[in-house]
């Protein structure tokens, strides 16, 4: 983990939030390759989860919601933490996270566990008061729920479908910690697959989101064998929730949970209605009857994501006899889709490797680089995991061709410029 948290940092990946203050503890701020990244990361959610399917709608609601919300969804009185102190070195811990009744880190005795409220709050308008207090979500969900009655009276939407949204999420976790993997501020990719109220159709539309979900890590670059699926204990079910399997990543420190798929049944949809007295059900035009529908919610985590895409990418080996780093990304989410290079600063080749840039410009995003030795051109650009290297040399100036190297097999073909957009989109392959 340290290897890619440094490399993170030296590349403009990902940098410690407010540095110059000496950084804001577990506040990471992504640089201009992690914000592509990133981007990427989301995009190829939003693609399978929303774009490519008709069951499923996109929604963007506001991260500051009616108070009432929280008290509805039971987050007021259930988003909690049991939270325990070493009474010797006045360290803070989840009692849910320790083996013993001991200080994990002094061995000294620890004090009785209190529950700790995870929302973080603050305060709508000027006065500071209890009337005026609101709270930054703590999961995106709610906004898809209260606008359940927009949705089903402005999209003629049918059972099953879904409403998906990705956004940032707060929770004033007493434990972050772990690079991006557990933060206060994180962004979140949830659905609210809505399905009829049940336990069959439950337990077939579960099934069908844990494997989709799964696939979908293992479709973007995540090896099979750092995935497992595993089913919540009854005790540790969320407030809301009927059962829950994690999709797990093994991370550098062990199993952690990389996606949570829960059942959500008709809670969150009955709370709301009887919070705010509003007519929260569905009719079903076939049986002519009125139902609150039941939640299957696959709820992942956008920048656990990206660690676990990172960490499954990071190689290093050796070319030529030299050592490299290697993100062995997969083409969709790199940062930087191709780097542009003329072999040499004179010849024209300069003046020509920039009409290559901005004619892929219009495609793609592409970086250009006439520094240094071409071996460390390339190399520079495989340890941010740019897929594809575009060298523009003497025989360019003659046919109009260019070398075209892979950045894994670092084979490089002769391909004409004409060609090139065509052949990276093919190589890139948003359309497999
Ligand atoms: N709406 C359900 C929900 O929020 P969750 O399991 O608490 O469920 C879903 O969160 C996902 O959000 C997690 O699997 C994880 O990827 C991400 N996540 C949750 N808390 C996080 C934190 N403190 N830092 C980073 N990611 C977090």
């Amino acid at each position: 983990m340290e290897k890619l948290v440094n490399l993170c940092k030296r590349r403009g990946i990902i940098f410690p939030s407010s540095d110059i203050y000496g950084g804001l503890s577990s506040t990471w701020d992504y640089g201009p390759l992690g914000v592509e990244l990133k981007r990427n990361v989301k995009e190829a959610w939003w693609r399978e989860m929303v774009q490519r399917r008709l069951d499923v709608l996109g929604l963007d609601a506001a991260i500051l919601m009616h108070p009432r919300t929280w008290e509805a969804s039971g987050h007021l009185q259930s988003f909690t933490d049991p939270l325990v102190d070493c009474k010797s070195c006045k360290q803070r811990f989840r009692a849910d996270h320790l083996d013993s009744n001991r200080c994990p880190e002094c061995g000294g005795e620890l004090t009785e566990a209190r529950q700790f409220n995870l929302m973080l709050k603050t305060f709508m308008g000027p006065v500071e008061d209890t009337a005026s207090t609101i709270y930054l979500r703590p999961e995106t969900a709610q906004g898809i729920f209260v606008n359940f009655p927009n949705i089903v009276d402005t999209q003629r939407v049918k059972l099953p479908f879904g409403v998906a949204q990705i956004g940032k999420s707060f929770r004033n976790e007493i434990t972050p910690g772990n690079f991006i993997f557990r933060t206060r501020e994180f962004e979140q990719m949830e659905m609210e697959f809505f399905i009829k109220p049940d336990p069959e159709e439950e337990a077939k539309w579960f099934e069908y989101w844990l494997t989709e979900r799964f696939g979908w890590y293992v479709k973007f670059g995540i090896n099979a064998d750092h995935l497992r699926l595993r089913p919540h204990e009854k005790d540790e079910l969320s407030h809301y929730s009927r059962g829950t399997t994690d999709i797990e990543f093994l991370y550098p420190f062990g199993w952690g949970e990389l996606e949570g798929v829960a059942k959500r049944g008709s809670y969150d949809l009955d709370r709301h209605a009887e919070f705010s007295g509003k007519d929260l059900t569905y009719f079903e035009e076939e049986t002519r009857s009125r139902f609150r529908p039941w939640v299957i919610e696959p709820a992942a985590g956008v920048d656990r994501a990206l660690l676990a895409f990172l960490l499954d990418s990071y190689d290093e080996d050796v070319v030529e006899n030299e050592e490299r780093i290697v993100l062995r990304l997969d083409p969709r989410l790199a940062p930087i889709k191709a780097a542009v290079f003329p072999l040499l600063r004179k010849g024209g080749q300069p003046e020509k490797a920039q009409e290559v840039l901005r004619m892929l410009q219009r495609q793609f995003v592409v970086a250009y680089d006439q520094a240094g030795s071409i071996g460390r051109r390339y190399r520079r650009q495989d340890e941010v995991g740019t897929p594809f290297g575009i060298t523009i040399d003497h025989q360019t100036m003659e046919d109009n061709t260019v070398t075209l190297r892979d950045r894994d097999s670092t084979v490089q073909d002769r391909i004409a410029i004409n060609e090139l957009a065509r052949v990276l989109e093919e190589r890139i392959g948003w359309l497999k």
